[in-house]
């Protein structure tokens, strides 16, 4: 990345020698994205580069709406998609489009059958996440994908997969979906970069138009650096998915294991539906997250509340309201990273239970 900044700093778009690295640098990341994604060579799609994982759910769900409007104005999410997702549900709504909101299962996780329910004859674009933000609950998307496909084939399916590429394994083969957003902050690559895999055939309306990079759907020179660094990123996630899905797991039941039963009445979100290793999501009766998260920030200990990218949402937050966490606890998300210790946990879990017990007296 900083051999990009520093010396090999042309435009991919440029036909001289500096240009052509720089579009070398750029094909080396797609192979990448598009071979972690189970799509090897983009035999089934293809890669769109964006400015992060809000742009991508952007162009997946709003282009692939505007695209078909001709069709029909009605689209569908899980009631616990990003504000990404949501946002930009709002924003077609101006557009005199209807949004349905499909409630999830107390456990977290959205019924195939109930979203295909919601599904009506001039639905266009259908959008499920694959792991939640805030809980780590892991979707059916493939079950999803089929079952509403059973009642409008042709019907766009968006997928938000940015906490799930890099942490669990991810084939756009088996998920069925048009399109599939991804974020390489999640994965140890850099803030404001990420890409939308787009599936043969799939039809988008550009947000905006320009120079006409990535075919016209998404045009603007591209942030050669941030996409080479999320090449690399994703190559070094994916290479070392099973060892580090099965060390992070073991560290997560580990910082459970030593804040529950604690006397706090803590408990854990999610947990009984599939997960995904890295997020764990702890609910105190009585506190409020915010104090708690600042006592633990003065011990070198960093959390977030709900989500670290909705965290200015008032109150209880829409997915822990979703699964009917009451209003009167505090809940923190814990992320464990690539870089994260079992030390790390120990004191963590041992910091958390001290200032928590502090609040509630
Ligand atoms: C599930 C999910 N979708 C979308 C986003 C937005 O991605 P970005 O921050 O790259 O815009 C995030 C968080 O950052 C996320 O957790």
């Amino acid at each position: 990345m900083l051999t990009c900044l520093r010396e090999d700093f042309g435009n991919p778009s440029s036909a001289h020698r500096m240009g052509i690295e720089a579009s070398r640098r750029i094909k080396s990341a797609r192979e990448a994205v598009l071979s972690a994604l189970g799509d090897d060579r983009g035999a089934f799609g293809q890669v769109l580069w964006t400015s992060g994982g809000t742009e991508a759910d952007a162009l997946g769900v709003m282009g692939a709406a505007r695209a078909r409007k001709g069709h029909g104005r009605h689209v569908v999410a899980t009631a616990i998609e990003h504000p990404a997702v949501l946002g930009s549900l709002d924003l077609l709504a101006a557009e005199g489009f209807e949004t349905t909101l499909v409630p999830v299962e107390p456990s977290g996780v959205v019924s195939p059958e109930k979203m295909a329910g919601a599904v009506r004859r001039d639905t266009v674009v259908v959008a499920c996440m694959l792991v939640n933000n805030e809980i780590g609950t892991i979707q059916p998307v493939a079950e999803v994908a089929r079952a509403v496909r059973g009642e409008r084939r042709d019907v766009h399916i968006h997928c938000d997969a940015v906490q799930a590429v890099g942490k669990i394994p991810v084939d756009v083969r088996g998920l069925g979906v048009d399109t599939l957003a991804l974020s390489a902050h999640k994965l140890h690559g850099p803030k404001g970069v990420g890409a939308l895999w787009l599936r043969k055939g799939a039809r988008l309306s550009p947000l905006w138009s320009g120079g006409g990079q990535e075919q016209g759907l998404r045009s603007g020179t591209e942030n050669v650096p941030g996409i080479f660094a999320l090449g690399v990123a994703i190559g070094l996630a994916v290479g070392s998915l099973a060892e580090e899905m099965a060390r992070v797991a073991e560290l997560r039941a580990r910082f459970a294991n030593r804040v529950l039963g604690q006397g706090l009445g803590a408990w854990e979100n999610g947990s009984d539906a599939p997960r995904v290793p890295h997020v764990l999501s702890l609910s105190f009766p009585g506190l409020t997250a915010e104090p708690l998260l600042h006592a633990l920030e003065g011990r070198g200990v960093f959390l977030s509340a709900g989500s670290a990218c909705s965290s200015k949402e008032r109150g209880q937050s829409h997915v822990l309201r979703a699964i009917g966490v009451p209003d009167g606890a505090g809940t923190l998300r814990v992320s464990l990273a690539r870089d994260v210790t079992a030390d790390d946990v120990d004191t963590a879990a041992e910091v958390l239970v001290e200032e928590a017990r502090t609040l509630a007296r």
